[in-house]
């Protein structure tokens, strides 16, 4: 049995007093969960965070760079994201690519060099509205998801999330819905089988994200493929995160 995750990404948000409030009142509400419950905040808020001493919730970061250290001027490295308490990463997040324009490429220069430090990545993949409409959804997540893995050892498959997140889905209100989540995550796990094998596949761990609220959590977390979702919007007021996190 896979354990669900369920992560908040916080994206931009939060000064380090509102982070620490917040996550102090949610380790309390979630000390029961039997999910696993991570919040992603911004890399300035994660050593107050971890000072806190949490029983449950688990912190993770959302991006760093794959180079050990050097002449990298604003970027992190896996070491310092370890050294302040991170056990996961976002690593590929739509934004990144979208934005800031990283690659598979480099995604998974990122993925290979979180897990040789220890860290766990979030990896996500998702089609844009264009690809899907166009039939190529999952074309996308399955060519993410095998040049995101590219060189992952057997051995490291069980630490690494994915997350399918539709970039149509995120921030919009649109969500897939759950059965159609569960194909296209189907469609990962396979490919994971196919890259590793389908023992390895069966654990590994694949959320849904895009527009998750405590009104549909349940219609994902009841699909068989779906083990937990990734949450933006929602995961910043402690209510509405709980209400997930208590599908
Ligand atoms: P929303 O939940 O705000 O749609 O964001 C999803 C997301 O991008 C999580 O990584």
């Amino acid at each position: 049995m896979r354990t669900p995750i369920i992560a908040g990404n916080w994206k931009m948000h939060k000064t380090v007093g509102e982070a620490t409030e917040m996550v102090r009142k949610l380790d309390e509400l979630v000390a029961d969960s039997p999910v696993e419950v991570v919040i992603c905040a911004p890399f300035t808020s994660l050593a107050s965070l971890s000072a806190l001493g949490l029983n449950k919730v688990k912190l993770g970061a959302q991006n760093m760079y794959f180079a050990e250290q050097g002449a990298f001027t604003g970027e992190i490295s896996a070491a310092m994201l370890e050294d302040v308490g991170c056990e996961y990463v976002i690593l590929g997040h739509s934004e990144r690519r979208e934005i800031f324009k990283e690659d598979d490429e480099l995604i998974n220069k990122k993925v290979l060099k979180a897990l040789e430090t220890g860290l766990k990545p979030i990896l996500c993949v998702g089609e844009t509205l264009e690809q899907r409409k166009a039939g190529e959804t999952e074309n996308v997540v399955v060519e993410q998801t095998t040049k995101g893995l590219a060189g992952v050892g057997a051995e490291q498959i069980r630490q690494v999330v994915i997350a399918y997140e539709p970039i149509w889905a995120i921030g919009t209100g649109e969500t897939s819905d759950g059965n159609d989540a569960n194909q296209v995550i189907a469609s990962i796990r396979q490919t994971v089988a196919k890259l590793f094998s389908p023992e390895l596949a069966q654990e590994v761990r694949i959320q849904y994200g895009g527009s998750v609220k405590p009104g549909n959590i349940k219609e994902f977390m009841d699909q068989p493929e779906i083990d937990g979702a990734l949450v933006g919007g929602a995961s910043l007021k402690v209510e509405d995160f709980v209400g997930i996190i208590n599908y």
